[in-house]
């Protein structure tokens, strides 16, 4: 659900490029942006794409052709990564788990010690199985052995811990239409100073000129070399969703989405759905999936939802496909009036 104040800032006048008033509304947000991260990294700014295309914006910068890449896969956006870096030419290996299930300290490091790839990748919030990674498991072995620690923060930012300073991330890249209650079409991306001076001394341009980081980021930082057009009604939107998160307080908002979570869960349980992730720790909070009762035809619940509820509710994407509910309570949604409407709804199409 997007945000109500920032429907209402897309409606403002747009104005040019290096107008002032955008050029200070692009610094507010990047210092929004690298406090929902975690992080001090001066490199924070947004790619004008969705998920993926911020997505092949990481791979295609850090990635190098030839270069190992190994991706930790339990789900259909790390298998996404996975095609990604093939295209670019990567040596990609994968430690593969069923989906579902996240990735623990010592086979991450077993396997990080076997392989020694140059750049690691792994999905914080896998929205295919509802399976929350931190990070913490994976890159600390990462960094001891030098490689390059990129995370799909795409689901998790502005509504669970991404703690890219914390956790060890160096590149992390997201959505603007998940946790931060935006329309889609701007995608933050954030790299450390390490990665940085890696990018820097890259000996090849990388394969996309659109997504080329280094480019990019002239436009962000004085004197704002044009590089592409920005769309001013996505800043004016991330500007106000950004304002709204400061004004809860980011762990305030944090704790919201967990309590929502919580009583969803509860509810679906006592209703006869069974949690795809088995350990709460493990579940992300504003996502979550269920295997419906064996008796429930889950495509003509979905439907009954939308049809006599006006909920949307996502079936399962690849192998879960017909076998689970995607179930979002994002940013103004994470509340127990929308998560007990959802369950008195979902009782009666049932
Ligand atoms: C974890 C994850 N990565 C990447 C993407 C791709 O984002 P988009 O659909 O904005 O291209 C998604 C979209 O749902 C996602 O959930």
């Amino acid at each position: 659900m997007v945000d109500p104040r920032a429907y209402e800032a897309m409606a403002q006048p747009i104005v040019g490029i290096r107008d002032p008033y955008f050029l200070e509304l692009m610094s507010e947000i990047q210092s929004g942006l690298r406090d929902v991260f975690g992080t001090r990294n001066e490199n924070t700014f947004v790619v004008p794409a969705g998920g993926s295309g911020a997505m092949e914006c990481a791979i295609a910068n850090f990635v190098r052709p030839g270069s190992k890449f190994a991706i930790f896969a339990a789900g259909h956006f790390a298998d996404r990564m996975t095609v990604m870096a093939k295209r670019q030419g990567a040596n990609v290996v994968r430690l593969e788990k069923p989906w579902g299930e996240v990735f623990v300290a010592e086979e991450a490091t077993a396997f990080l010690e076997r392989e020694r790839p140059e750049v690691i990748g792994f999905v914080q919030a896998e929205t295919s199985t509802g399976a929350y990674q931190s990070g913490r498991a994976i890159a600390p072995a990462a960094r001891k052995l030098g490689a390059l620690v990129i995370a799909d923060c795409v689901t998790s930012l502005g509504a669970m811990p991404v703690e890219l300073d914390a956790v060890g991330i160096d590149v992390a890249f997201s959505c603007s239409q998940k946790g931060l209650s935006c329309p889609a079409g701007l995608s933050p991306i954030s790299v450390s100073p390490k990665a940085w001076e890696w990018l820097e001394k890259r000996p090849e341009e990388p394969s996309s000129w659109y997504l080329d980081l280094r480019l990019m980021s002239k436009y962000f930082e004085a004197p704002h070399v044009y590089h592409h057009t920005p769309s001013p009604p996505l800043y004016y939107a991330m500007h106000q969703a950004l304002a709204v998160i400061e004004e809860e307080g980011l762990k305030a908002r944090w704790e919201r989405h967990r309590q929502a979570s919580e009583r969803l869960i509860t509810g679906l349980v006592r209703l006869g759905f069974e949690p795809l992730v088995k350990k709460p720790e493990d579940r992300i909070w504003h996502m979550t999936t269920v295997v419906p009762p064996s008796k429930v035809n889950e495509a003509k619940l979905r439907e009954n939802l939308l049809t006599k509820y006006n909920i949307e509710v996502a079936g399962g994407l690849g192998q879960l496909t017909s076998k689970i509910l995607r179930i979002g309570t994002m940013g103004p949604l994470a509340t127990s009036e929308s998560v007990d409407f959802l369950l008195d709804s979902l009782q009666a199409s049932i």
